[in-house]
Parts: structure tokens; C-alpha cells; sequence
């Protein structure tokens, strides 16, 4: 019986195996290889997505579990790398050989965004079930700090968006002529 879900803002329906793994659903049914299998048994977070905004190991969850949820993998979290995370993962050049960093990104992004300015304690916390075997930990620290700031940054209205407003209520008051 077929099972229905969104993948990154995209319907799909897929007709496999109820308790597939959803990260073998991602990979090999879907054609999306951006989310990683590393150890298949929960304890490394290669495999990491977010369910209904949860970071959550595809490899030990079942598909069947995830009919009419909302799934994001690494190919959704931006459509151009735009999201803070992944800004400021390139301003820092996390990766060395890349193999678990689009979990390490999908853990960071859920965390920041229940947490938008975490301590070093609550990074060390919400990332230690992401392994690195290039030992790239410092350098994700730092980048979770970077992408907090980055995001506080976007988010706060711009000075020149208060000179045009007020540019345009003068205009009105001369009759445009500025
Ligand atoms: S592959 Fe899923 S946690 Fe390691
Ligand atoms: S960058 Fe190589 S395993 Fe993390």
C-alpha cells in the first residue's frame, strides 16, 4: 500500500516495505543521497532529517511512521544555501572530508531554531549524538555561533528599509517629488 508524505514542500507517494527505513526510502527510492548512512542503529546521526521540524534518525525510523508528516533533508533546508547554517557553515569551512555534515547541518538548524542563541554547553549537547570522525567539533561550535548571529542579522529590519519609508512619506507630503 502506498505511502504518502511531503518531502521538502514536495508530495510523494511510495509504495515499499511499511517498515522500510525512511532513510533507504530518501536514498535509493527517492533518489536523494544528500542524507548519509553511517551506522544504521541511531548512534552516529549521519542519517539525520527533520520530521515536522524534529531532528530525527531516518535510518531507524520507519517509513510507515512518517505517512502524512512533513519531511526536510539537507536538499530542502534552502533552495540556494542561503539558511544561516549553511552560511556559515562555507564562512567557516567546517567540512574536511564531508561524509556527516549534512546531519551535523540538519542537527544545528533544528537546534537553533528551538534555540536561537545556544550556550556552548547546550551545542555540546544538542550535536553529541553527531559523530565526526575528522574530528571537526571546534569548528562546528564556532559555526553554530556564526549561524545564531547571522540569523539574529536577517531578522532584525534593515536601517535603509526606515530611509525609504520615510523617503516615501515625504514624497507623498511634496507630491513625489523626491
Ligand atoms: S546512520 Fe543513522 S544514526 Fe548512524
Ligand atoms: S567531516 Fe569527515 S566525518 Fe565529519
Amino acid at each position: 500500500m502506498a505511502i504518502q508524505f511531503i518531502v521538502n514542500g514536495k508530495p510523494q507517494s511510495v509504495d515499499v516495505p511499511p517498515n522500510m527505513p525512511l532513510l533507504w526510502v530518501l536514498r535509493d527510492t527517492l533518489g536523494m543521497t544528500g542524507t548519509k548512512f553511517g551506522c544504521g542503529m541511531a548512534l552516529c546521526g549521519a542519517c539525520t532529517v527533520h520530521i515536522d521540524g524534529e531532528a530525527t534518525r531516518s535510518c531507524v525510523t520507519p517509513v510507515s511512521s512518517v505517512a502524512g508528516k512533513k519531511i526536510t533533508t539537507i536538499e530542502g533546508l534552502s533552495p540556494d544555501r542561503s539558511h544561516p547554517v549553511q552560511r556559515a557553515w562555507i564562512e567557516v569551512d567546517v567540512p574536511q572530508c564531508g561524509y556527516c555534515q549534512s546531519g551535523q547541518i540538519m542537527s544545528a538548524a533544528s537546534l537553533l531554531a528551538q534555540n536561537p542563541k545556544p550556550s556552548d554547553s547546550e551545542i555540546d549537547a544538542a550535536m553529541k549524538g553527531n559523530i565526526c570522525r575528522c574530528g571537526t567539533y571546534q569548528r562546528i561550535r564556532e559555526a553554530v555561533h556564526r549561524a545564531a548571529e547571522l540569523h539574529k542579522a536577517s531578522a532584525m529590519p534593515s536601517r535603509l528599509d526606515g530611509a525609504e519609508d520615510a523617503l516615501d512619506e515625504l514624497a507623498a507630503k511634496v507630491g513625489g517629488a523626491v
